[in-house]
């Protein structure tokens, strides 16, 4: 709350606290909660990361550097995208940013006008939603449509719910929390609808990686040309176990080079020296890594689809990529006082389907991003509570 006189913008004074927050600083406070609330796993950066960061300290890396991203990282970035997707994909499009969310914020800054609108795809992650509040932007929410245990985007909704002050579709897939991942032939078809009516679409990849039958999650940078109004939005938080140290990277027409160039000056004026040389390592080194963790990641989806599943009272969505089992309990209709409650009941820590948009209340998100055994027990006392 603003206790001074003198005002703050409206469209931040209105943008709702975290729901997952209320969950988390609730259950922080409580002894031998298990917390699987947040996107993020138990298993920390590797080590041949972690020396990059400090080989670069070393050797004096701690001043500015270009806002575009390091060379080194850039040109790694460059290939690595041009290997995964089989396509040439310039250095020139890219842009290294201190996260994810701060590319998505970016995205916004660059695209949304007071007036504007965009249309985004739920439920999904809330800052989504809320970076374009920030700009003072409207959202036009599209729920994705649950049939046979899987979400499928109706494109008609989509492209029904654009109008002439639409600015940008915003998609993330796969996605957070519903582990939808778009096919390719409706990635298609949206950039063949946006691209007659000057739309753009930011696409939110950071989870494309986060796959269990394929090398990385359909992307628009397959068949997207180079002047095409596509964004898409990265991170080595999610594939490389690099959360804490915020670096991600954009990925834009070759004519928007400059606009985030200043872009990042005025927002960080660059990412960090040093982890941005982590970062190069872990592009170049990575691969055996993130083979590991998908490997991890699918042996512990396994469990809780086949356990949770199995509990009466739920219903769950088979997350088809990313880490998140997403599920209805029978009975419930407000997940955030339910996920308060299993804090005592359970001490497991969840995050209520509320807190990511429309389509999310009624449901509730466990990130199985954890070691076998601890979801074991999670589930072990989330039992009595969803098996009667
Ligand atoms: C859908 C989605 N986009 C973007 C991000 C941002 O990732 P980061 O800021 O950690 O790079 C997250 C993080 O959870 C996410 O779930």
């Amino acid at each position: 709350m603003n206790s001074t006189k003198a005002p703050i913008r409206q469209a931040i004074a209105e943008l709702p606290f975290s729901k997952i927050r209320a969950v988390s600083r609730l259950g922080m406070a409580m002894p031998d909660v298990i917390p699987l609330w947040f996107g993020e796993g138990d298993v920390p950066t590797p080590p041949f990361i972690v020396d990059a960061a400090k080989a670069s300290l070393d050797r004096g890396h701690t001043f500015y550097e270009t806002n575009k991203g390091v060379p080194d990282l850039v040109e790694e970035l460059a290939r690595y995208q041009t290997r995964l997707y089989r396509r040439e994909i310039g250095r020139e499009r890219l842009t290294v940013n201190a996260s994810g969310m701060n590319a998505l914020i970016i995205a916004m800054q660059a695209i949304v006008d007071p007036g504007t609108n965009v249309v985004v795809v739920n439920p999904v992650w809330p800052n989504c939603r809320e970076t374009v509040k920030i700009m003072g932007g409207e959202v036009r929410d599209v729920t994705l449509d649950a049939k046979d245990g899987r979400f499928h985007l109706d494109l008609d909704k989509l492209f029904d719910a654009t109008d002439a002050k639409t600015r940008a579709v915003f998609i993330n897939s796969p996605g957070n929390l519903t582990g939808w991942m778009m096919p390719a032939e409706q990635q298609r078809d949206v950039l063949d609808f946006c691209r007659k009516r000057g739309i753009w679409i930011i696409s939110d990849e950071v989870y494309a990686r986060i796959v269990y039958d394929r090398q990385a999650a359909p992307s628009f940078l397959e068949f997207a040309e180079p002047d095409d109004a596509v964004i898409v939005v990265n991170s080595f938080s999610k594939a490389w176990t690099m959360t804490g140290w915020r670096l991600g990277w954009l990925t834009a027409p070759v004519g928007l080079s400059d606009t985030f160039e200043k872009l990042n000056e005025f927002n960080i004026s660059g990412p960090t020296s040093f982890v941005q040389r982590a970062g190069s390592v872990a592009i170049r080194d990575g691969e055996p890594f993130v083979a590991s963790l998908i490997a991890r990641y699918a042996q512990a989806r396994d469990m809780v689809v086949q356990r949770l599943g199995a509990m009466k009272r739920v219903r769950l969505y088979r997350p088809e990529a990313a880490f998140y089992a997403f599920f209805e309990v029978e009975g419930m209709s407000d997940s955030l006082t339910y996920c308060q409650q299993l804090l005592t009941t359970a001490k497991v820590g969840l995050a209520p389907g509320a807190a990511f948009g429309l389509g999310g209340e009624g449901k509730i998100r466990l990130c199985f991003a954890a070691t076998l055994p601890k979801l074991a027990q999670a589930l072990d006392r989330l039992e009595p509570v969803l098996d009667r």
